[in-house]
This record gives structure tokens, C-alpha cells and sequence, in this order.
């Protein structure tokens, strides 16, 4: 008999072949907020769940779901819409997806730090609008990333393929991480331990923290006054790092440069005081959307669950 599986939504079309041949599968194609009553329907029977980071699977949830489920796999390497103390609690298995989106979220960090200091989006938005008068030598001027100083936050998979592809762009990588790196790792970045030193040489910082309470708004008011002034901020971690309405007063004021988020506290909504700046550039959490990182993340989940299910303990089994 095939394994029961729930999946939340709609996932590539190689994914959903896998775990339409593979499981006795139920899809729920969700779309926007989750809906808890429906998925808790659906669980009945179920061994394993393949949920998003669009879906809050907290410990109210998990107390109500069936003794049959045996695993968590979530479509993501970030697991702050978990609560993994109560799965662990419930003996229950989570899985995720590392390694597999670190190349493709590190070209959004690096699409949005070159939009930010070459104003592309205000660029783009300018033409469309039927609003270019022409070339001058005075019109739109950026900053270039020549020889700026980028400061990577937390220097984990995804920083560390930032660090690698900036290479090309002839900028100082520094990193502030609770310990450093071994030497081989750290691709020639320089570790700064001290938060105020990190702070004050960053020309563009680019933030790759976890979610949850440890880093919540860890990006506050008091840590923005210790930034170079004119810094770039660039966030592709969790939108909860950022305490918005002090990046933004930042922005109005012009301490902070420019912005580029693809990431935010409460998505899909966005801060209204950001909408109408033309300094930052807001991107829909696109950082794993590639279709081959896709299908990579999914194949990776599924084979987690499948692990869990036969027994083992995958590599990227964190409960
Ligand atoms: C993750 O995997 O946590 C990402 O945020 C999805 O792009």
C-alpha cells in the first residue's frame, strides 16, 4: 500500500510526477494564506506532509494532528514557520531543503545589491512610465560596487556563495557570524568578530540570518545609527530581521543609502513605507525561484520523507 502524503501547494510539475507516482497523495494547491482547518481535513491517515514557508505549522496545529503523520517535510530551507520544539515533542520528523538554493538565493542577493546602487528598479519603472527625456551626463547616477566594502551577516551556506560570486566585482568581503570560519571555507573573507567594526566598514550589508525570536529585528534603529552612513542594506533571509519602520526612517533620512528586500515579516504584505520610495528595490521573496532549484528542493524533500518513512535519518532530517 502506498504511503499517504499531504501536500500543501502546487509544486513543479517534476515533483508533483515523483509524488503522484510515489504516493497515495493528496493536493491541497493552496494559494495565499494557509488554511489550517482545510489541511487538518486532510491529514487523516497521513504519514508525511510536504509544506511551505507560507505555511505556519505551529505547535496549536501540531497537537491536532493525527498519530499516523510521522514527518514534517517543508519545501525550504528555512524552518521559522515551524515550530520544531513541539514536533519534537509529538516525535515528529522534520525535514528541509539546505545546500540545493544556495547558488540561485545568492544571485538575488547580488540582483539586488547591483539594482540598489545603479537604481535599476527607479530605471525600469522610469521608461516604462514613457518618462525618459534622454541621455545626460547628470541623469540617474548610482554608486558603483568597485572597491565598496561588502559586509555578509551570517556566513552560512548562502553567504558564503555570495562571497564567492562577487568575486568579479572587485569588493572587500567581510563577514560577522558568531565564529569563524575555517580558512578554506571562508573564501577569503575577512571575519569580523566585534558587531560595531562589522557595522561601521559596510558599504553594502547583506543579511542572511535565520527567522524566528533569536534575529527578530535584529537590523533595529540602534544598529542602523552604527552602519557607514550611506550604507546599502540587502536582505534575503527572513523579513523579521528588519525592524521596517526604522530602515525606512533610515531611508527617508538618507543614513541608509538604498535597499533591495526579497523577503518580509508578514508576506505577502509589504510595508506601506516602502512602496513609494524609489530608493529600495522590493522583489516577492523570489530567492530559490529558479525551476531547476525548484525541482532540486522538491526531490530533496521528498527524499528526506522517504528516508524518515523507511527509518533512516537523512542528512537533512533537523528533528
Ligand atoms: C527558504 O528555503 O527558506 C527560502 O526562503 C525559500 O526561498
Amino acid at each position: 500500500m502506498k504511503r499517504r502524503l499531504v501536500v500543501t501547494r502546487t509544486m513543479p510539475p517534476t515533483v508533483t510526477a515523483r509524488v503522484a507516482a510515489a504516493y497515495d497523495a493528496r493536493f491541497l494547491d493552496m494559494v495565499g494564506g494557509f488554511d489550517a482547518e482545510i489541511f487538518l481535513a486532510a491529514l487523516d491517515g497521513a504519514d508525511a506532509v510536504l509544506v511551505t514557508p507560507a505555511d505556519r505549522i505551529d505547535a496549536a496545529l501540531i497537537a491536532l494532528m493525527p498519530v499516523s503523520l510521522k514527518v514534517i517535510g517543508t519545501f525550504s530551507v528555512g524552518t521559522d514557520h515551524i515550530d520544531l520544539d513541539a514536533a519534537r515533542a509529538s516525535l515528529l520528523a522534520v525535514v528541509n531543503t539546505p545546500d540545493v538554493l544556495s547558488f540561485a538565493t545568492a544571485e538575488i542577493a547580488l540582483t539586488l545589491m547591483l539594482m540598489a546602487a545603479r537604481r535599476a528598479g527607479e530605471g525600469e519603472r522610469l521608461v516604462r512610465a514613457l518618462a525618459w527625456r534622454g541621455w545626460t551626463p547628470d541623469f540617474m547616477l548610482g554608486s558603483s560596487l568597485e572597491g565598496r566594502t561588502l559586509g555578509i551577516l551570517g556566513m552560512g551556506r548562502i553567504g558564503r556563495a555570495l562571497a564567492r560570486m562577487v568575486d568579479g566585482l572587485s569588493m572587500r568581503v567581510i563577514y560577522h557570524n558568531r565564529t569563524p570560519l575555517p580558512a578554506d571555507q571562508a573564501h577569503g573573507a575577512a571575519y569580523y568578530a566585534g558587531e560595531d567594526e562589522f557595522l561601521a566598514a559596510c558599504d553594502v550589508l547583506s543579511i542572511h540570518l535565520p527567522g524566528g525570536a533569536a534575529t527578530r529585528h535584529w537590523l533595529n534603529a540602534d544598529r542602523i545609527a552604527r552602519l557607514r552612513p550611506g550604507a546599502i542594506v540587502v536582505n534575503t533571509g527572513r523579513g523579521s530581521t528588519i525592524d521596517d519602520e526604522a530602515l525606512i526612517a533610515a531611508l527617508r533620512s538618507g543614513r541608509v543609502a538604498a535597499a533591495g528586500l526579497d523577503v518580509f515579516a508578514a508576506e505577502p504584505a509589504v510595508p506601506a513605507g516602502y512602496l513609494d520610495m524609489e530608493t529600495v528595490v522590493l522583489l516577492p521573496h523570489l530567492g530559490s525561484a529558479t525551476h531547476e532549484t525548484r525541482a532540486a528542493m522538491g526531490m530533496l524533500a521528498l527524499d528526506g520523507i522517504d528516508a524518515v518513512l523507511d527509518g533512516d535519518h537523512p542528512a537533512n532530517q533537523l528533528v
